[in-house]
């Protein structure tokens, strides 16, 4: 049987309309939560502001403190995520962090994956990085840094990190943007000790945007960032003996999500072909041999310099490669040369 292309759309739409999908995401098919339901307040007073239906949290930041929460519980692997909407305007300085960590816990070995955006003047494009830390290795980043090729100040876009025993998967929306698979060689370097989903925002204003360059202005303030579907989907773990929590241990180690299929990859590696500027496989001046869970591709890595930099040409922007990295963590203020 052949359908037209209105038919085809028509029932489309018609299956939209009956689907009863209201508090699953459609991406992973995952159920979210209130923000009572999973999260508690970090910091900066009256900077977080919760919305009337308790699903959605607005996280601001003013010239007096920043905010952030935290997951109430510890997970042993599972996929953090949330539909995020940035600040808008001029956003220069201003990092909106999006990750999970468990520097409360381990202070000298923690672990932590990191969604971190990077501010914005209107009109460029925004970039967003990502970063693996483990076992305390904050002086062996792992960052990469990508443009998004959309405004994430205009509307919702879902930001989700995976951590399985196997693997890390950076999702943005439906779209894996990085893998790393875990290796023997990468030892604790692989996050292996259980994490809470932390969200900040605050200034960056010594080294987020072009290294540094542009600050934080706070004629823009307050600076609201947005944060709904929230989803903690994983092993809740007794944050003392860190044994499974009874009844909420989900695992996604088998999950639809936790595989990319070829198709899936070939997603993966046109988005990191287009959109990918920084990685630190291809930092040579930093890292002289690779990490060990690095797999260069020598056509990827002739398109970018020995900093680790694109090199110019594919590109309208201009970059800076005065950049400089640091961990999330908010009790972790070291800075790493890039
Ligand atoms: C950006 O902020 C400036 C100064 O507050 C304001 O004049 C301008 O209209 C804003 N632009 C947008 C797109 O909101
Ligand atoms: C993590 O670091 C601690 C302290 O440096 C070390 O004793 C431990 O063996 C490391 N764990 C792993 C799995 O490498």
């Amino acid at each position: 049987m052949e359908l037209s292309n209105s038919s085809f759309f028509f029932l489309l739409f018609l299956l939209l309309l009956l689907s009863p999908i209201p508090s699953f995401t459609r991406a992973f098919d995952v159920p979210t939560l209130s923000f009572n339901e999973g999260y508690t307040h970090l910091f900066g007073d009256g900077n977080l502001v919760r919305s009337s239906d308790g699903k959605s949290v607005r996280l601001l930041l003013d010239r007096y403190t920043g905010s952030g929460f935290i997951s109430s519980g510890l997970y042993n692997h599972g996929l953090f995520s949330a539909s995020i909407k940035l600040p808008s305007n001029y956003t220069a300085g201003i990092v909106v962090a999006f990750y999970t960590s468990n520097g409360d816990v381990f202070e000298k070995t923690h672990d932590e994956l990191d969604f971190e955006f990077l501010g914005n003047i209107e009109g460029k494009e925004w970039k967003v990085q990502t970063n693996v830390y483990g076992n305390g290795s904050v002086s062996r980043g792992r960052e990469e840094r990508y443009l998004l090729g959309f405004d994430p100040s205009k509307e919702f876009h879902r930001y989700s990190i995976l951590w399985t025993a196997k693997n890390i998967i950076f999702y943005i929306d439906e779209v894996p943007i990085r893998e790393v698979v875990r290796s023997g060689a990468m030892g604790g370097d692989y996050p292996s000790k259980p994490m809470s989903l932390y969200a900040t925002i605050w200034d960056g204003s010594t080294w987020a945007t072009s290294g540094g360059r542009y600050k934080v202005d706070y004629s823009y303030a307050p600076f609201v960032s947005e944060f709904t579907d929230l989803v903690l989907h994983g092993c809740s773990v007794d944050p003392i003996q860190q044994t499974p929590s009874t009844g909420k241990c989900h695992d996604v180690s088998t999950a639809n999500y936790a595989t990319l299929t070829p198709e899936r990859r070939l997603t993966m590696n046109n988005f990191r072909h287009n959109y990918m500027i920084y990685s630190y496989c291809y930092d040579i001046l930093r890292y002289p041999v690779p990490p060990p869970e690095c797999v260069v591709f020598p056509s990827e890595k002739r398109r970018f310099r020995d900093s680790g930099h694109l090199k110019f040409g594919r590109h309208r922007h201009h970059h800076h490669s005065k950049g400089h990295s640091r961990t999330t963590s908010s009790n972790n203020q070291a800075v790493t040369g890039m």
